[in-house]
């Protein structure tokens, strides 16, 4: 079954999608890869490098930068993630990113293949052994691809949380502060560190209130400001 998107090429080359012609794009038109390596990619390193078997939790999947990236990471530094929680409302984008693990020829295939292969230069790594890992973790049920977030979800404790869901525009719900104080509340373990592209008022106060330290880093692209935590009281 095929699903409406459009593949735009960000401003490094790499490609994002827009899923309707009203819709946002997944990532920065400046640049997807880039955008998820300077957002993104201390939070997953600081986790992988920090917790023996680190667990994480990424929302929303999208086209798994996110979960390639934590992939290359803990292949890069011999570790092995327990667990990638990653939340996703679009099925097709599920089905997609799980076909082309397992080898499947999905619509989305193009698009994967050229994410790992920048991951694995960026890494010099073979895309093989991060497509290996992937689908090893997926086997084992430690790569899970689950539906929606919602209120009502109960998420897993992780040690490294990637948000990236889309703006408050389109998914208010997943910025209120109501919703984030008991998402933090439920999945910050002791040691937790967690990236988002966006700074807002409810975003700071809900991390504060659950024990974490919030750095503001400057944003991505035309965003001004994004946000770095990590909770402090076992560090
Ligand atoms: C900014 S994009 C994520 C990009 C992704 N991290 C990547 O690297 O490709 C936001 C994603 O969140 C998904 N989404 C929207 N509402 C959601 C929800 N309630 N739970 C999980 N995912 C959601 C969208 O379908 C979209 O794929």
């Amino acid at each position: 079954m095929d699903f409406e998107y459009t593949r735009i090429e960000t401003g490094d080359g790499s490609p994002t999608l827009r899923l309707s012609a009203e819709g946002e794009a997944m990532h920065a038109l400046e640049g997807a890869f880039t955008e998820t390596q300077y957002i993104y990619q201390p939070t997953v390193e600081k986790a992988t490098v920090n917790v023996e078997n680190p667990r994480f939790l990424s929302v929303g999947l999208g086209l798994g930068y996110n979960e390639i990236l934590i992939v290359a990471e803990s292949v890069k530094h011999g570790r092995q993630p327990e667990l990638i929680h990653s939340y996703e409302s679009v099925p097709e984008l599920i089905r997609c990113f799980r076909g082309w693990i397992q080898g499947e020829d999905t619509e989305l295939n193009g698009v994967y293949d050229d994410i790992v292969t920048r991951y694995a230069q960026h890494y010099a790594l073979p895309a093989s052994a991060i497509q290996f890992r992937l689908e090893d973790l997926l086997d084992q049920g430690k790569l899970v691809l689950d539906t929606a977030i919602t209120a009502r979800t109960l998420p897993p404790k992780v040690n490294a949380i990637c948000f990236d869901a889309f703006s408050s525009k389109t998914s208010p719900e997943l910025w209120s502060e109501e919703f984030l104080n008991e998402f933090f509340k439920n999945a910050a373990a002791e040691k937790c560190f967690l990236s988002t592209y966006a700074c807002t008022g409810a975003l700071k106060r809900a991390l504060k209130n659950n024990g974490f330290e919030v750095e503001i880093k400057k944003g991505f692209g035309v965003k001004r400001e994004s946000t770095f935590a990590r909770k402090i009281t076992s560090l």
